[in-house]
């Protein structure tokens, strides 16, 4: 890109004015030097990349190169060389130069080798910040909560962060499991590998094995090509298998030997693909007590409960509703570009006070509705939904003229029904008369996980 600033390393000043033309023709900012101590004074900014001579009287370039590599491990070098040692520039390629250059340098090759490296390098740091982004956000700082419970849930992480042994976390709904999963992901070493989140519940039981294990073509009707599970995609790192209670039986026994072998076969394939994969399972459901009434195996139990993380409901550790309450006030007031600044101190009491049985998202729900309605900086009691005593109805404007919609009426009855046999799932599904993935698409499709938390189930 021009006005990227382009170091030109060359003991030979007819080189140097040379590709300083070409360059500067090209609109980059050029600055030679004659040797490589010369470079490596320069204070200053550091250049976008280098094109670096290997033959120099004073210092080697190859110990140019070493050194520019130790300051700016990414900085992109090419290296210049006469015909005669195209075997050394090949070599130096191996210490992080980015290509090389035969002499007499060609021009059209000079600025589309030039153009390559700088647009890598910019995607490369890009990719970067990203990445450190991203591990920003989910690492342990943004857990919001210092009671003493989730202070234990922290010192478990910390535990078996460094680790690869098998975690699994246990907790109500919305008791943030996720988050600690990815908490855990990209606090490790495997924060630069895939994360890899497989909700068992929203897979259809028939498909669980496909998807999880992955398959060759023609390994049933309709695998009309080769399909790597989820275990294949998170190669190096971490698989997060979410609602694992809600596993189909088959699914289950194929995950008890993945798990003993290390080892995963797609359906109707034969090789045996050797897995670096780091096992995170959740549940909302008691695993235990499935196992005791025959709907888990035991021997697979045993395997994803090696380290068993608890994140308590939110009404055992009400000293984090405050603070909590702070986080996502801060969160939306900016997204939202509002200026609400704090929670008048009733309405702060009504919220510790609560039950919160769909927990943080739930909470996180009634600040965002309630910033929403919220007129003047603070949040008033006013401004809360009914269950907390307040008067922020969000109820479908049709009701007013005595009918609801259809899909207003199957949301109900699908909330209430799962309210009655708490979450579970399959249960549900039986008493609806509708598959459990249909269950799932609808919770989904209405936001019920949000919505269902908020109404008392009766
Ligand atoms: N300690 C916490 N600090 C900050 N945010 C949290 C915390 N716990 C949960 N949350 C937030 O609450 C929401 C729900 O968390 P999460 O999805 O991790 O819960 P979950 O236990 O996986 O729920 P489910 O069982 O319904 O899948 C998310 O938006 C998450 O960011
Ligand atoms: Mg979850």
């Amino acid at each position: 890109m021009p006005d990227d600033t382009i170091w030109l390393i060359d003991d030979d000043p007819t080189v140097r004015a040379l590709v300083e033309h070409i360059l500067d023709g090209a609109g980059y900012q050029v600055e030679g030097f004659s040797s490589g101590p010369e470079a490596l004074a320069a204070t200053g900014r550091r250049p976008d990349a280098v094109l670096l001579d290997l033959v120099m009287p004073e210092m080697d370039g190859v110990q140019v190169l070493r050194e520019l590599k130790r300051r700016y491990p990414d900085l992109p070098v090419i290296v210049l060389t006469a015909v005669n040692d195209v075997s050394r520039a090949v070599e130096v390629t191996k210490l992080g130069a980015y290509d090389y250059l035969v002499k007499p340098v060609d021009t059209e090759r000079l600025a589309a080798t030039l153009h390559h490296a700088l647009s890598h390098n910019r995607l490369e740091r890009e990719v970067e910040r990203l990445r450190g982004e991203l591990g920003e956000r989910y690492h342990l700082r943004n857990l919001v909560g210092s009671s003493s419970a989730m202070c234990r849930v922290y010192e478990q992480i910390e535990k078996v962060i460094e680790s690869d042994i098998t975690v699994f976390i246990s907790g109500e709904s919305g008791t943030g499991k996720e988050l600690v999963a990815k908490a855990i992901h990209y606090g490790s070493h495997r924060a630069s590998g895939p994360f890899v989140d497989v909700n068992c519940a929203a897979i259809p039981e028939g498909l669980q094995e496909s998807e999880i294990f992955g398959h060759e073509r023609g390994a049933f009707t309709g695998a009309v090509a080769a399909h790597p599970g989820k275990f294949e995609q998170a190669q190096s790192g971490t698989i997060f298998l979410d609602e694992v209670g809600e596993m189909a039986p088959s699914a289950q026994a194929r995950l008890l030997r993945v798990l003993q072998e290390r080892i995963v076969q797609r359906i109707g394939g034969t090789r045996r693909i050797e897995l670096e994969v780091r096992v995170i399972s959740a549940s909302n459901r008691d695993l235990a007590e499935m196992v005791r009434e025959g709907g888990f195996r035991q021997d697979l139990y045993y395997r994803l409960v090696v380290f068993p993380i608890h994140i308590p409901p939110l009404r055992e550790r009400r000293e984090d509703i405050p603070p909590l309450v702070d986080h996502f006030l801060r969160k939306f007031a900016e997204d939202a570009g509002r200026r609400v600044e704090r929670v008048a101190p009733k309405a702060m009491e009504r919220m510790v006070q609560y039950a919160w049985p769909g927990n943080v998202r739930e909470l996180e729900n009634v600040v965002h509705r309630s910033l929403l309605v919220a007129s003047g900086p603070e949040i008033t009691e006013e401004d809360l939904p009914p269950e907390l005593g307040g008067a922020n109805v969000a109820e479908p404007q049709d009701e007013e003229h005595g009918f609801l919609s259809l899909d207003e009426i199957e949301k109900r009855a699908i909330a209430r029904v799962l309210g009655a046999c708490s979450w579970n799932l399959s249960e549900a599904a039986r008493r609806l008369g509708i598959g459990r993935s249909t269950l799932y698409r609808k919770i989904e499709q209405y936001g019920l996980k949000d919505a269902a938390a908020r109404e008392p189930a009766d």
